[in-house]
C-alpha cells in the first residue's frame, strides 16, 4: 500500500491495483485526485513486473463524477490556464492494460475515467450516466466522444441529453462494459481476469492493446499499415521464438517479456 491522499495502490502479483478512495464524497474526483491517479498509474506502467492495472472505487460508488464543489467557482479562463485534462491525455497514452472494476454510481467522470479503461467488468448494482446537463455543463474529460464512439451518435446524445443513468444490464447490452458480476465478487472476478491476461507475453498484449486502440482512431488502411508494423516488430522479441518453439515442441512457454 502506498500513502497518497485520495486513492490507495496495491501490487497483487503482477497486477497493480488503484483504489479511487474518497468514498465519503462518493470517490468525486477532484484535481489532486486525478493527478494521483495519473501518478500512480504512471508508474506502474514503468514497471516491468507489473502486467495490468486494475482500476476500482472504495466505498459505495465507483466514482460520482469530478468534484463539483471544486468546479462551482471556476470560469472560463482559470480552466483554461488550470489545464487540467492534460492529465486525462496522459492517462490515454498508458500502455501497459488498464480493467476497470465498476460497482454503484459510475458518472460524468468517473464514468469518463472508467471510459478510458481497456475493458471494464462491472457489478450488477452499477449505474452509468452523464448527469453533466444537469448542471448546466457537459462532459469534457472525453464523455462525448468516447461514448459516441461506442454507441453511435443517436444512443450517445440519448443519455448525454437526458442526464439519465444507464442500468448494468443495458451498459453490457451497449457494450460499454465487458461483463456483469454481483457485487460482491465483481473485484475478485476482475482481479482473476487480470492475472490471466497477466501471463501473456506484455509485449504481444500492449502492441494489442495499440493496435485496436488506433482501430477507433484511424482510416481502415491506415490502422491495417499500424497493425502489420507491430506485428513484424514482435517478430524481433525473444518471447515470438519462445511462443512458437514451444508450440513446434508441445511444451507450455517460458515468456520473458522481452
Ligand atoms: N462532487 C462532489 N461531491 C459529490 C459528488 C460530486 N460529483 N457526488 C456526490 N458527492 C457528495 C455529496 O455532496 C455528499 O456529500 P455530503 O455527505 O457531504 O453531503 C456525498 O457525496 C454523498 O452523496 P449523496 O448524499 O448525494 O448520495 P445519494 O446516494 O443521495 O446520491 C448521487 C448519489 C445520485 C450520485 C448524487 O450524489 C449525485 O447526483 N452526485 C453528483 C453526480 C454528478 O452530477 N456528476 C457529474 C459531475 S460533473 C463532471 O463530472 C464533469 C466532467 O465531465 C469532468
Amino acid at each position: 500500500m502506498s500513502n497518497y491522499q485520495h486513492i490507495l495502490t496495491e501490487e497483487v502479483g503482477p497486477v497493480g491495483v488503484v483504489w479511487l478512495n474518497r468514498p465519503n464524497v462518493l470517490n468525486a474526483l477532484n484535481r489532486v485526485m486525478v493527478r494521483e491517479i495519473l501518478e500512480a498509474l504512471e508508474r506502474f506502467d514503468r514497471k516491468e513486473r507489473i502486467r495490468v492495472i486494475l482500476l476500482a472505487g472504495k466505498g459505495k460508488a465507483f466514482a460520482a463524477g469530478a468534484d463539483i464543489d471544486e468546479m462551482a467557482e471556476e470560469n472560463t479562463i482559470s480552466m483554461e490556464l488550470l489545464n487540467q485534462f492534460a492529465d486525462w491525455d496522459r492517462l490515454a497514452q498508458i500502455k501497459t492494460p488498464i480493467i476497470g472494476s465498476v460497482h454503484g454510481y459510475c458518472l460524468g467522470g468517473g464514468f469518463e475515467l472508467a471510459l478510458l479503461c481497456d475493458m471494464m467488468y462491472a457489478a450488477s448494482d452499477a449505474k452509468f450516466g452523464f448527469p453533466e446537463v444537469n448542471l448546466a455543463v457537459m462532459p469534457g474529460a472525453g464523455g462525448t466522444q468516447r461514448l459516441t464512439k461506442l454507441l453511435g451518435k443517436t444512443r450517445a446524445l440519448e443519455w448525454i441529453w437526458s442526464g439519465d443513468m444507464m442500468s448494468a444490464e443495458e451498459a453490457l447490452s451497449f457494450g460499454v462494459v465487458n461483463k456483469l458480476y454481483p457485487a460482491d465478487t465483481v473485484f475478485e472476478e476482475t482481479l482473476n481476469f487480470a492475472k490471466k491476461l497477466a501471463e501473456k507475453p506484455p509485449l504481444a498484449v500492449r502492441m494489442i492493446k495499440e493496435a485496436v486502440h488506433k482501430a477507433v482512431d484511424y482510416p481502415l488502411q491506415e490502422g491495417m499499415y499500424f497493425e502489420r508494423k507491430n506485428f513484424y516488430l514482435l517478430f524481433s522479441s525473444q518471447d515470438q521464438k519462445e511462443g512458437m518453439k514451444a508450440f513446434m515442441e508441445k511444451r507450455k512457454p517460458d515468456f520473458k517479456g522481452y
